[in-house]
């Protein structure tokens, strides 16, 4: 069977040859003699098929036409510069007559969840959908480009990452057990037998929250780099990959899905931003000097180690308007396995990538790399060092200096399509309710 991508790639050699197509009706204009089908194969594979008469079946049937292959009358514009004059066609499966009614263009946020199942045909969610896949490719060959290897953890977990509060703890067939909240572990495991590494795999964190930036099943792309020597190796690799990945974005959307989507411009711009550095005290300082309080209605400043919640943060990068790596941050915020500064113990040589109109996409640290410290850490955290004997393992024989990164793939695509919610470029989004479709 013929695609139309095939028509489109021997067009206009093809012209008058006889074809036969199968897709689905995306639009019927009816006409007193003639009727104009819009057939679907894809978010982009589409193509306007003329019909002597009018036609029976319904927008989103599964029809088969032969017919011609003619250019477009000059001064017509379409999905291809053809159409097929059709001589026959057949409903292979046809549509019940709601599609329209249940997934209208002007519905409500709520409502384009509840259809998600339906809504991804539509034009802006299959743009999505596509443009996803395309992210998925940019960041993988990024990885690739700079010889990682890619490692596939398990889901199921014995211990927590993160910590308790987003842990989903389940039953592995009679034995208690998480859904992985990071795969840092695995990785950092791996990177003795196989060097840098890398894995693009979900993750879940039980979030009680429904903000706009939080899933409780979210895809994270995750690196672990080995040789890490001082603090400036790590946030070097971070610049590196950001821009590395925007540009492979840029290039690999050879249909220029980006530009139809109205984002092309402003990734463009994103991939040249300035990149600045701002410790956590300099961040405090900044929240200080330009009126982002702690408390706004009683407009009590932050103290020196007060951690800066999601909406304080994002309105200092707002005004930044610059991509911002954050680092140096209290160590107390952070988890058992950051490394501390040897500047000052008391803080963390952890870094988050900060972009504007989303906050946080990129959370990443080096690693504690002495056993007698990480032992510590695990203490003065509560957590039970029996849980961590192969991480433990892993500061016995050889440690590769290695520091990481995990970047929320959902996070970064709500940036670059500029979407208010992570949940408009989340394909099935998961958050607290919502399971289905
Ligand atoms: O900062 P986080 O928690 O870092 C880690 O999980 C590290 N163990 C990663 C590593 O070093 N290998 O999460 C990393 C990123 C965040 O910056 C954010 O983009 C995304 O994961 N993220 C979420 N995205 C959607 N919904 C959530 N609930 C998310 N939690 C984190």
């Amino acid at each position: 069977m013929t695609t139309i991508r095939q028509l489109s790639q021997s067009f206009p050699s093809i012209s008058e040859s006889s074809t036969t197509l199968v897709g689905w009706v995306e639009k019927i204009q009816s006409f007193p003699k003639h009727t104009f089908v819009t057939l679907r194969q894809g978010a982009k594979e589409k193509v306007q098929v003329f019909i002597k008469g009018k036609v029976s079946f319904r927008p989103e049937s599964y029809i088969s036409i032969s017919g011609k292959v003619v250019p477009l009358p000059e001064g017509k514009f379409s999905h291809q510069p053809f159409e097929i004059q059709t001589t026959s066609y057949e409903v292979i499966s046809p549509s019940e007559e709601d599609f329209m009614s249940r997934c209208p263009e002007d519905a409500s946020v709520e409502v384009t969840y509840d259809q998600r199942h339906l809504y991804l045909r539509t034009d802006k969610y299959a743009t999505i959908l596509k443009l996803r896949s395309i992210f998925l490719r940019a960041i993988r060959e990024y990885f690739e480009s700079t010889d990682m290897t890619e490692i596939v953890p398990p889901c199921f977990t014995g211990t927590q990452c993160e910590g308790g509060a987003t842990l989903f703890k389940i039953d592995h067939v009679g034995t208690p057990a998480y859904l992985t909240q990071s795969s840092q572990f695995y990785l950092e495991y791996a990177v003795p037998a196989v060097g840098d590494c890398y894995c693009i795999y979900p993750s879940f964190r039980a979030e009680k929250s429904h903000t706009r930036r939080h899933l409780t099943e979210f895809l994270h792309a995750e690196t672990e780099w080995s040789g890490i020597l001082k603090f400036d190796d790590h946030l070097d690799k971070l610049r590196h990959m950001v821009r590395g990945i925007l540009q492979k974005f840029l290039d690999l959307d050879t249909f220029d899905l980006l530009g139809k989507f109205g984002r092309r411009k402003a990734i463009e711009e994103y991939s040249k931003m300035e990149i600045v550095t701002m410790t956590h005290r300099q961040a405090i300082e900044y929240c200080r000097q330009h009126g982002i309080y702690k408390h706004d209605e009683t407009q009590t400043h932050f103290a020196d180690r007060d951690d800066i919640p999601e909406a304080q943060e994002r309105k200092m990068i707002d005004e930044i308007g610059k991509i911002v790596l954050l680092t140096k941050f209290p160590l107390e915020h952070k988890s058992f396995y950051m490394a501390s500064d040897p500047e000052d113990p008391s803080y963390s040589l952890g870094c988050d990538v900060e972009v504007p109109g989303v906050g946080e996409v990129i959370g990443s640290g080096v690693r504690v790399s002495d056993e007698k410290e990480l032992r510590q850490r695990l203490k003065d955290q509560g957590l039970k060092e029996e849980e961590y004997k192969e991480y433990i393992d892993l500061r016995k024989y050889g440690h590769g200096k290695t520091s990481g990164m995990g970047l929320g793939v959902d996070r970064m695509l709500t940036w670059l399509l500029g979407a208010y919610s992570i949940r408009e470029v989340v394909t099935y989004p998961r958050y607290p309710g919502r399971l289905f479709p």
